[in-house]
């Protein structure tokens, strides 16, 4: 039996129901969880229904003098092995970002020295919202642990990111961040998981790091209907999000205009231009990874004017381009660079050579150099050739989505030695 212990805050959204189905599957893993609640959590679920799950006193109220006195707020957090907030409104996430403490929820919350889980659920807008993003930005680089939330129908009756994950992935991942084994037999109703056979469900080596994964193509405007694109299909980055978020991380993925469904546990981030791409990832930042996998468009048209260009019969327009910023070369340079940083060559040939001379142009660690003399824009497999400083590893062709579970192994081989 596991002696492990969670403090779970719940705040008010409609997905609080779900955080009694998710102390019902932590005990069920032999975790035990003390319950808070704020106000508005207790307006979606009462404090007796949290009270009989945890088989505990539900704490809510700072000012309950007889509480703070046999059980203080820092007491609470240090008697936790890890403090997970789920749901995280927006509101409280907002809090926290700006160190506000006017409930119990957000005292704890700022006098703990314990590792935290966000587990956001709310509104599409509100996920998308600038003030949303800046503050997850801020959280990250404070050090709480974010998990992606779900894609899907909501509650309100809009669609997108936003839905709080199924209670087994939030089981699973608190587990992992224990470092206590996750036994799936004891879990039922879990939704079939992406991993390939034989793989293992409980192996999360990428837990607790925040990977930035950039796919698919850019789109430059030339006027407003117009515009200069290229074949990037998106599906190897999707792949690559896909796997990495399976083995555990929190993932960011800056993608361009592609039609391809966001991966599970995925925070996905719609761009169209090299120029979006690079703000959304300079945002994006901290990362212990960031994996560039768009195939960003070298040149954008100089000037775009915003009415349509007119065929008018006199002479055809020039079409005159200015230069797109090296993402990748850029954030080689910055001051808070990844600590792997990975970037992808499509190459038609002598494609080693052109991988190595990018290497050392771009500043990254690895190169994946890939041969797109074929059909792999668009197709469903590809071959790599990792390029490091120490020599190259060619891997034979394999599916997208099984070489990017290879790929991403090896991420978390690098990242665990340091
Ligand atoms: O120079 P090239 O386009 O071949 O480099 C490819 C690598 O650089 C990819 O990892 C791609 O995502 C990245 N890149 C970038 N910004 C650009 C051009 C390429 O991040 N403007």
């Amino acid at each position: 039996m596991s002696n492990k212990r969670i403090l779970l805050i719940v705040t008010g959204g409609i997905a609080a129901y779900k955080s009694l189905e998710l102390v019902r599957l932590l005990k069920r893993q032999g975790i035990s969880v003390r319950a808070v609640m704020t106000q508005s959590a207790t307006e979606f679920v009462t404090p007796l229904s949290m009270s009989v799950m945890t088989e505990d006193q539900v704490y809510g109220d700072m000012f309950d003098l007889k509480e703070e006195r046999e059980i203080g707020h820092i007491q609470l957090s240090r008697q936790a092995d890890l403090v997970v907030i789920c749901p995280a409104t927006a509101n409280i996430l907002a809090k926290m970002a700006a160190g506000i403490s006017d409930d119990l929820a957000t005292t704890i919350l700022l006098a703990t020295d314990k590792p935290v889980l966000a587990v956001p659920a709310m509104n599409v807008r509100m996920w998308n919202h600038p003030a949303t993003q800046r503050n997850l930005a801020q959280l990250r680089a404070d050090g709480i642990h974010i998990m992606a939330p779900d894609e899907g129908a909501m509650a309100c009756g809009e669609f997108g990111p936003g839905r709080l994950p199924e209670p087994p992935a939030i089981a699973e991942q608190i587990c992992a961040m224990l470092g206590h084994d996750f036994d799936t037999a004891l879990t039922s109703g879990r939704s079939p998981t992406t991993l390939p056979s034989g793989a293992s469900p409980t192996a999360r080596p990428l837990s607790g790091k925040h990977i930035l994964v950039t796919a698919g193509p850019t789109h430059e405007a030339i006027d407003p209907v117009r515009y200069i694109a290229n074949r990037s299909s998106g599906r190897q980055g999707f792949a690559i999000a896909a796997a990495a978020a399976d083995l555990g991380a929190d993932v960011t993925l800056i993608a361009g205009p592609v039609h391809l469904a966001t991966p599970r546990g995925v925070a996905r981030i719609d761009v169209e231009t090299a120029l979006d791409m690079q703000a959304e990832v300079d945002k994006a930042l901290p990362a212990n990874a960031a994996i560039m996998v768009a195939a960003v468009a070298d040149w954008r048209a100089a000037q775009a004017p915003e009415q349509k260009i007119k065929k008018d019969g006199g002479e055809i327009p020039a079409l005159n381009l200015t230069e797109n910023p090296d993402i990748l070369a850029s954030l080689a340079m910055h001051a808070n660079r990844p600590k792997l940083l990975i970037g992808f060559a499509a190459e038609t040939e002598k494609i080693v050579e052109h991988a190595q001379t990018k290497l050392a142009k771009k500043g990254c660690d690895w190169i994946v150099a890939n041969d797109v003399s074929g059909d792999v824009m668009g197709g469903a497999n590809n071959a790599f050739h990792i390029v490091t400083k120490d020599g190259v590893e060619s891997w034979p062709e394999s599916a997208k989505d099984v070489i990017a579970r290879k790929l991403m192994e090896k991420v978390a081989d690098a990242l665990a030695k340091g």
